[in-house]
């Protein structure tokens, strides 16, 4: 055996150099490192998703089906001005309105979310008329806007009702998709299954509820 040969390894019963020590610890340190960068990376990027879930009213990540899409465009037939999407997810409700020629806006809490959405409506050539705001839905108000999208869950919709009311003006165009809101009485109705979209004209609503309001009152 030659003698660079017997130098690699020591002989039996003998302890490693210190040569062999060091590069083991480096590819100890290299793994732990890699193995926590990629648990920080998982952490980082998933929890956006799954805080929703966890919020008094869960409303999680659930994109709109094409068809949802195409339902919310036709009730935005004959309308224009500004449009909110309220949780716009990854964007494509907000981007579909401004090839459409709308001013539109998406509030949405997950910051990969509303990224993604820039860089959507960026490669699309509509960023000029699309805005994405990292913001909590409860926190902002919704008053410059004439027409509303809503793709929420049963559980939210009263208290988002009486927001919208609140908020509003008159000539708004409100559009649940695949949930309606309570009381209110949709002005259009299209689609069926988990893509009906429904449109509420504020002026005509605020009008039934405030009838509604004067006979409760009454018969009380
Ligand atoms: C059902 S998804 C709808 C996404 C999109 N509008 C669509 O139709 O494809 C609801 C979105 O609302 C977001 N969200 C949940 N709670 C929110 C809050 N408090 N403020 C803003 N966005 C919220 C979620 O992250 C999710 O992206």
């Amino acid at each position: 055996m030659s003698k660079a040969l017997q130098s690699k390894s020591p002989p039996p019963g003998e302890p490693p150099s210190s040569k062999d020590n060091s590069g083991r610890r480096s590819w100890g340190l290299l793994i732990t490192g890699g193995v926590g960068g990629t648990l920080v990376a998982l952490y980082a990027i998933a929890t956006p998703f799954v805080m929703p879930a966890l919020r008094k009213v869960c409303l999680p990540f659930i994109p709109a089906t094409s068809t949802q899409i195409e339902n919310v465009l036709k009730m935005l037939q004959n309308r224009s001005g500004s449009l909110v999407d309220i949780g716009s997810g990854d964007g494509r409700i907000v981007i579909a309105a401004a090839k459409r020629g709308f001013k539109a806006v998406g509030y949405e809490l997950n910051p990969w979310l509303v990224w993604y959405s820039r860089y959507h409506a960026w490669r699309d050539g509509v960023h000029q008329n699309t805005k994405f705001y990292i913001s909590d839905l409860w926190k902002v108000s919704f008053s410059h806007y004439t027409n509303v999208v809503v793709f929420g869950v049963p559980q939210m919709m009263p208290q988002l009702k009486k927001k919208l009311e609140e908020e509003l003006e008159c000539n708004a165009r409100i559009i649940a998709c695949r949930f309606p809101f309570p009381c209110w009485i949709p002005d259009h109705t299209t689609g069926e299954g988990i893509d009906t979209v429904w449109a509420y004209d504020l002026k005509a609503n605020r009008h039934e509820t405030k009838s509604l309001e004067m006979t409760a009152r009454t018969e009380f």
